[in-house]
């Protein structure tokens, strides 16, 4: 580790200690945020030989979120920066996400004594205070040396939900520690159901509030970016125990290619804990999660980084939505980059949309306060359109506000 990195981390006093102020509206109200002038949290560093991952802890500017890629890029190692930015195949899919929302326009109303709108909503009787939380990414050292305890408490810190990757380089309780949340755990179906079991039970005792079990990266993809950077993570993902054959922690070798619905019973049984299913793209697959006491689904093609050519998730949506009908909550994610495209998204029956690749970039160029100043900046301009719509209370973000 360089001078500066050094000195950059030891700068950070104890970890700041949060008490819920104000009223408590649910019972699982989110801890309130860090005041501006808390101590800074001593968080957990996680570093590889050859790798010079970020190291700064900063508050950023963000013009806006898509413009952080650029910024990113400069400061990631090359293959790490590859691994996030790029997507499956010719990425019609990772581009088309960004695309749709821009096919759909907004219709403002004024002369209706249009004001501060109310953003605040809730997920999972979780209060949180505007519609948008952070998505899964695995190991996050690529992008800092804070990995995820960076992620996750950033994200406390603009007082919304994290999800934490089960392949993550920090263990879910070292994340737990570092963050005090809320947080939501994030799982693949694993061959092992007494690893599986061990895993969700570990993941309600560390005081996760729900599990996202992934559905669509069972398969390797084709991410050319990564082929031609002969790149693999020279971090491990340490959530799961050593594997003798290998001495490794990684879960990807053994995770189930014949995954159903038995298996969201078993992680729904095991695990006491609300089960979100993450990579929903058809009514089908809603409505069968519906059917399965599902606590919500996630409307997601993973950032177009799996399978290519499957249609942008804001496309599929109001389908989706129209089939749930309100029944359970539905998140969002891939191609999110304004405050606008949360309006629209919400507008066609999404209640959350979960914020991806510009958070890792928030991450790199400032640690958990660039995450904070992320969420901030889409906070911002999500409150704006609210206004400048005539929007004043998130159920009144409705399909008629939308031009299509
Ligand atoms: C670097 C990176 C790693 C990811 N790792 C995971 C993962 O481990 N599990 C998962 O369900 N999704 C993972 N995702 C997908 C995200 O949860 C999300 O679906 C995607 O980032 C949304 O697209 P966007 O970043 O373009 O908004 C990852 C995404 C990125 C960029």
């Amino acid at each position: 580790m360089d001078a500066t990195r050094r000195m950059v981390l030891s700068a950070a006093a104890t970890v700041a200690t949060t008490a819920a102020t104000g009223p408590v509206f649910a019972q699982n109200a989110a801890p309130a945020a860090p005041a501006a002038d808390a101590p800074k949290p001593n968080l957990p560093i996680v570093t590889a030989p050859g790798y010079d991952a970020p190291s700064e802890v900063k508050s950023i500017f963000v013009r806006n979120l898509a413009a952080l890629e650029e910024q990113a890029k400069k400061i990631v190692p090359n293959g790490g920066f590859g691994y996030i930015s790029s997507g499956a195949g010719d990425e019609w899919t990772m581009h088309e996400n960004m695309h749709a929302f821009k096919r759909v326009q907004l219709l403002p109303t004024y002369l209706e004594g249009n004001g501060a709108p109310d953003s605040k909503t809730s997920l999972l009787g979780i209060d949180i205070p505007v519609p948008i939380i952070t998505t899964v990414f695995g190991g996050h050292a690529i992008a800092h040396v804070t990995a995820e305890a960076g992620t996750a408490y950033g994200t406390h810190a603009a007082g919304t939900i994290f999800t934490c990757g089960s392949q993550s380089n920090l263990t879910m309780e070292e994340v737990a520690k570092a963050s005090p949340g809320p947080n939501f755990m994030q799982l693949y179906i694993q061959n092992d159901a007494g690893l599986m079991r061990e895993f969700v039970q570990r993941a309600r005792a560390a005081g996760y509030k729900a599990i996202v079990v992934t559905m669509d990266a069972f398969f390797r993809s084709n991410r050319e970016t990564d082929l031609a950077n002969h790149y693999s993570s020279p971090f491990q993902a340490v959530n799961f125990p050593k594997r003798a054959e290998t001495g490794y922690n990684a879960s990807s070798q053994v995770m189930k290619t014949t995954v159903d619905w038995k298996d969201i019973e078993f992680v729904q049984k095991e695990s006491g804990l609300p089960v979100i299913v993450k990579g929903v793209l058809t009514e089908q697959m809603a409505l069968d999660a519906v059917k399965q006491g599902c606590a919500g689904i996630q409307v997601s093609n993973h950032g177009g980084r799996q399978l290519d050519d499957t249609p942008a998730t804001f496309t599929v949506l109001p389908e989706i939505a129209d089939a749930v009908g309100g029944r359970i909550p539905i998140i969002l994610d891939s191609g999110v980059r304004r405050g606008q495209d949360v309006y629209k998204a919400l507008a066609m029956g999404a209640n959350v949309i979960a914020l991806g690749r510009p958070v890792l970039y928030g991450l790199a160029l400032g640690g958990w306060m660039g995450v904070r100043d992320v969420h901030h900046k889409i906070a911002d301009e999500f409150r704006m359109t609210m206004m400048a719509t005539g929007t004043k209370k998130i159920s009144e973000i409705t399909r008629d506000r939308l031009r299509v």
